[in-house]
């Protein structure tokens, strides 16, 4: 983090006329980084956007209060970066945000960039607070500056697994995942709260997470005769899969985990789409006291509807700055042992960390497709 009178960073006409308002807080203001790394571009570039939306409007709701942390003016500055959600450019992106000396970084989006990216930031004593990361190793590192406001896939997927298991009666259930550090998880957990519960899998294929066609995958799944297939892996594909899956003629339910529950998902399946269920992470955002103010006022702001993570993007900033308030200072060293004492009411709900950083109460939530919408069924919250 670094002070900067802030004529130096600004247009001339721009800064004249903030000084011209208050000459003597231009002069003072001190500039907070907050970085955010996800994808800007590529397939997961959506979701990267609508992260960053989460992140500005909580940035810009924060400034409009021209904040003083340890008794100076501070304005919250964005630092965006694009990791294409390659696991190699994020470690690259990563080291560009400790460099660029942000003192919070909000990210990233995919388990697999989170993953390498965490310990660098970790090893600058840079605070990391993943809104939508959710392979379960993310916070197992012993990192210390690690954290994550949004349930893992050992909750989500493992809830999958036992409602596979238990309430569908499947007896026969075929798995396939992307291959991502992300997918292979979720697929990972769901088989192990199927088998945990009895159930029998048949079959367990894999793709890539840029593939666009599973032909040969849902051929050789449809020849084990499912009765359920779960997919491990993000909404495009997920889409894509169901489709295929009708088209072959595999009558077979199409199961999911996080990822998949949004307007993309029903956008490319059409009809197909029809008695698709997933879990996903968190709480129906219509059951949240904030939620529904939250989904209006980013409407309102951005011309657009909310995707997935804009909201736990939101609360992860807010948990930040919060912090910063707290502990009267921008550094990372001091806000960061604030930030363990986190309990703050979020538009997703309660934000309370266990000491590995993971949420103390993270709820998941089952979603069934029903006249080509999404239909909340049920929420299970962890104690
Ligand atoms: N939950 C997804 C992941 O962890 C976005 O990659």
């Amino acid at each position: 983090m670094l002070s900067r009178i802030c004529v130096s960073r600004r247009p001339l006409v721009v800064a004249l006329s903030l000084c011209f308002v208050s000459a003597a807080a231009c002069a003072q203001e001190a500039e907070v980084k907050i970085g955010i790394a996800g994808p800007l571009t590529g397939g997961g570039a959506a979701y990267g956007k609508d992260i960053e939306n989460g992140v500005r409007m909580a940035v810009d709701e924060a400034n409009a209060g021209h904040p003083s942390i340890g008794g100076k003016p501070v304005k919250f500055v964005v630092d965006s970066q694009d990791d294409q959600s390659d696991p190699r450019v994020s470690v690259q992106v990563a080291q560009r945000l400790v460099d660029d000396e942000v003192s919070v970084v909000i990210g990233h989006f995919n388990s697999g960039t989170t993953l390498p990216s965490s310990k660098i930031y970790a090893k600058a004593g840079i605070p990391m607070i993943t809104p939508a990361a959710t392979n379960p190793t993310i916070t197992q590192a012993g990192l210390s500056t690690i954290y994550r406001v949004i349930a893992t896939d050992a909750q989500n997927a493992g809830n999958a697994g036992t409602y596979a298991a238990t309430v569908t009666k499947a007896k026969r259930i075929a798995i396939i995942d992307d291959r991502t550090a992300f997918g292979q998880g979720e697929a990972d957990e769901f088989e192990k709260a199927v088998k945990a519960n009895g159930g029998t899998i048949v079959d367990r294929q894999f793709t890539n997470d840029k593939a666009v066609d599973f032909s040969a995958q849902l051929t050789a799944i449809k020849s084990t005769n499912p009765d359920l297939v779960f997919f491990g892996g993000l909404d495009t594909q997920a889409a894509m899969i169901v489709k295929r899956m009708r088209q072959l003629g595999i009558r077979a339910q199409f199961l999911a985990g996080g990822g998949v529950m949004d307007a993309n998902f029903i956008k490319i399946a059409g009809d197909a789409a029809n008695g698709s269920s997933v879990w996903e992470y968190g709480q129906p955002l219509s059951t949240l006291p904030k939620g529904k103010d939250f989904e209006a006022k980013f409407k309102q702001k951005y011309g657009v509807d909310m995707l997935a993570y804009a909201p736990f993007a939101y609360d992860a900033t807010w948990v930040a700055i919060k912090a910063m308030h707290k502990s009267n200072s921008t550094k990372p060293a001091d806000f960061n042992t604030a930030m363990k004492g986190t309990d703050y009411q979020g538009v997703t709900g309660r934000i309370a960390f266990t000491q590995t950083g993971d949420l103390k109460n993270p709820s998941s939530t089952m979603y069934q497709v029903k006249n080509v919408a999404w239909t909340p069924i049920t929420t299970k919250t962890a104690d």
